[in-house]
């Protein structure tokens, strides 16, 4: 703080949100900065499990505002249902605002996602089907809709005239029997449009005041960096920058405000979706990875999440892209029980060392990870973990130690967080 970022290093479900809430009791404010409702971040209380897609993670933590800034995507049915979810478990969600420049998901780019994902074959991604790349593509091919116009009844039903037109000869040369009607978008987003309005704003111009205050700001990422559109798996990530630098551009403040850049890691790797994965387990290691611990199943789409081991050469990029100046690892408490845990610390391909995390596909599908292993840590019932966490690090299993320590060192950036359950008690510093 003043200006922290918080970005996931990896495929995205690193646990971004449940560190953002553990972080943002501190926090003046929380900012979500690009991605959409594609975003599924998990916060625990107690015994209470929250899922927000475009709810920034701090919105429990009444005193904390909650900005959806420009760079994200807002679909304004889900944020609807989002707030009345959240209202009646008993939070008022008076804290929220959102740019009146963010762009609106539209019903027929999730039309055209399902549309899209289908005609790509073998480049289909497996989105999250939120209609997040139509999304983005119309707001730079400029066909976009803002929250302004959607508070404005006179310009939205002009722009829908105008673009909706287009949308459905998009559809039908795509193969889709879907049929557009003007009238039905603009009854449901101009009713959407008159229960948002009391939130939109210019965040931008909050965040300013705020920062000439020095309050303390908390820039929570979506997805990861290895599903960033500029420096991710291309075209198998999503499609808005998801690196510390955007957190800049997507909320509108200088970059001289991002301090400190922490970045999370699961202490493996998981991914739902396609693509190259080179340190990619099955059978029993997987089975391990992927039900220990609450279950790696996706947070928005519930689809099973491909697991397995720590892969330090994508971390090393990640570090490097972002910028880290910290590192949150997550998900201790789910190696615990294996005899031998391993981390990739390099590549091999073609009979060579790889130096760097590759751009191409074709080369990446040919990686060989090559690995270090380390001896395993003991299973701890949820309690024994909360109990470590209170104690702090140097009561973690030495081999626990261990592995952190061998992180720590390899990626030149320390361990600022460990986190060992969901919880908000099962965390080690802060
Ligand atoms: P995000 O998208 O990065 O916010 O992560 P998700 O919420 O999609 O997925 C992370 C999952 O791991 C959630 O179910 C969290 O409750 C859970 N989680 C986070 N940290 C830990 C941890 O240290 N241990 C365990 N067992 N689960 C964790
Ligand atoms: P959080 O914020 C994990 C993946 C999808 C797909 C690709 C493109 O919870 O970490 P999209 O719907 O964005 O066009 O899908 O990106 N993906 C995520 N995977 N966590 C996420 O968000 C993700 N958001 C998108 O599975 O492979
Ligand atoms: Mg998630």
């Amino acid at each position: 703080m003043p200006g922290t970022v918080v970005v996931g290093l990896q495929y995205g479900d690193e646990g971004k949100g449940k560190i953002i809430d553990s972080l943002a009791d501190r926090a003046d404010a929380v900012v979500r900065f690009q991605g959409g409702a594609n975003a599924g971040h998990t916060v625990q209380v107690g015994d209470d499990l929250y899922a927000f897609h475009l709810l920034p993670s701090g919105v429990l933590r009444r005193r904390t505002m909650n900005l959806i800034a420009a760079g994200v995507v807002v679909e304004p049915g889900q944020l609807l249902k989002e707030i009345d979810d959240t209202r009646a478990r008993g939070h008022p969600v008076t804290n929220l605002r959102i740019s009146d420049r963010a762009h609106v998901v539209m019903p027929y780019h999730k039309i055209l996602d399902g549309l899209e994902e289908k005609l790509k074959g073998n480049l289909a991604a497996g989105t999250t089907l939120r209609g997040i790349g139509p999304a983005f593509e119309d707001k730079v091919g400029r066909f976009g809709i803002r929250m302004c116009d959607l508070i404005d009844p006179d310009v939205l039903r002009a722009k829908l005239e105008k673009i909706v037109p287009i949308k459905q000869r998009v559809i039908d040369a795509f193969g889709g029997t879907d049929r557009l009607d003007v009238e039905a978008i603009f009854r449901d987003h101009v009713a959407y449009g008159e229960r948002l309005a009391p939130f939109v704003t210019d965040t931008a111009a909050w965040l300013d005041a705020a920062l000439k205050r020095k309050k303390r700001i908390l820039f929570e990422g979506a997805q990861g960096t290895h599903l960033c559109i500029d420096h991710g798996l291309y075209p198998f990530g999503t499609s808005s920058d998801c690196v510390a630098g955007a957190a800049s551009v997507g909320a509108g403040v200088g970059p001289r405000h991002l301090s400190d850049i922490l970045g999370v890691a699961k202490a493996f790797t998981s991914r739902v979706g396609a693509g190259p994965f080179p340190t990619e387990q099955e059978g029993e290691i997987a089975e391990h990875l992927r039900e220990r611990g609450g279950g790696e199943y996706g947070t928005t789409t519930h689809r099973p999440r491909r697991v397995g081991w720590l892969d330090l050469v994508m971390l090393r990029m990640s570090v490097r892209v972002n910028g880290l100046t910290g590192l949150a690892v997550t998900k201790l408490d789910v190696l615990a029980g294996l005899d031998r845990v391993k981390v990739a610390v390099g590549y091999r391909a073609g009979g060579s060392a790889v130096k760097e995390f590759p751009a191409s596909m074709r080369i990446l599908s040919t990686c060989e990870p090559v690995y270090r292993e380390f001896r395993g840590w003991p299973e701890m019932s949820e309690a024994e973990w909360i109990a470590t966490a209170r104690k702090g690090r140097r009561a973690l299993p030495e081999a626990a130690r261990k592995y952190l320590a061998f992180i720590e060192t390899s990626l030149k950036t320390p361990i600022r967080i460990a986190s060992v359950g969901r919880s908000r008690a099962a965390t080690i510093g802060r």
